[in-house]
């Protein structure tokens, strides 16, 4: 199946260099697109310079810092333009290893319609990841899932490869989500669509180069987004057995 990387960054100068070479090195077969919101530390101008030397490299330039998920969205919509059939998530940071993609993708030949690389089923791991972002990650996971009622083990994870047809059948278009809930809110929704969700075990290393984009925005947007999803999803569900109740 043809597959489309998609690496969003803002100021990952440092780490963009290793982590194209790592990824080329182990899927040759992928095709990259890089989607820069005009990083102030020039990681745009260094990716036109890498697909310039090389056709498998694509790159999206946005005007502004304006969120993950929505960088993701504008990746998306690019790859489904250009006809790919699997869409895959990666961080520029090195922390999602580019030589265990293969699993990812192979699990989406084998049936998958979303493929998850994570860190909380047995096999999967964190390296030097500081404690309270272990403390948030895990905590958000069992917040969203209480919430939710979601089966996904890492639903804030971020390495990822969807079947296109995943992604066409949750309406991107509805997608507000803007920072790290961007992922919640997707995984969620293909689990909704009755859509096939596979865990993969991965490894996760906290980036060597740069700092991370979480921020106290980030969080809060996802801890007041996920409590209306599961709120509004419930009440959509008391309000059906209630009208079949009372046979409206
Ligand atoms: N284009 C764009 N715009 N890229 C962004 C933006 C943005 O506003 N914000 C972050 N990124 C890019 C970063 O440059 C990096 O490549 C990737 O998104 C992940 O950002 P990090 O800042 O490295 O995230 P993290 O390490 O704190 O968080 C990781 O763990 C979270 C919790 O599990 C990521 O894997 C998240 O996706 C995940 O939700
Ligand atoms: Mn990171």
């Amino acid at each position: 199946m043809r597959s489309l990387i998609i690496i969003p960054t803002y100021n990952e100068r440092e780490s963009l260099p290793t982590v194209m070479d790592r990824l080329r090195r182990s899927v040759p077969q992928g095709d990259v697109l890089v989607v820069d919101d005009n990083s102030p530390d020039g990681t745009g101008d260094l990716a036109d310079a890498m697909a310039a030397a090389d056709p498998q490299i694509h790159v999206l330039h946005r005007k502004e810092k304006n969120g993950l998920g929505q960088a993701y969205i504008a990746g998306f919509k690019w790859g489904m333009d250009n006809d790919y059939e699997i869409l895959v998530e990666m961080d520029a940071d090195c922390s999602h290893q580019p030589e265990e993609l293969p699993k990812l993708l192979q699990a989406v030949e084998d049936g998958a319609d979303l493929a998850i690389g994570s860190r909380y089923v047995p096999g999967g791991s964190t390296v030097n990841w500081p404690w309270y972002r272990q403390f948030i990650s895990r905590g958000g996971g069992i917040y969203a899932r209480f919430f939710l009622g979601s089966n996904i083990q890492d639903i804030t994870a971020g390495y990822r490869a969807f079947r296109a047809s995943t992604l066409k059948a949750i309406d991107l278009d509805s997608v507000t989500s803007r920072g790290y809930c961007f992922q919640i809110d997707l995984g969620w929704r293909t689990e909704l669509a009755g859509l096939k969700v596979v865990e993969v075990p991965i490894t996760f290393v906290e980036r060597a180069e740069g700092v991370s984009k979480m921020s106290g925005d980030i969080t809060k947007e996802a801890v007041i987004n996920v409590a209306k999803w599961g709120t509004t999803a419930r009440a959509r569900v008391l309000r059906d057995k209630f009208n079949a109740l009372v046979g409206r």
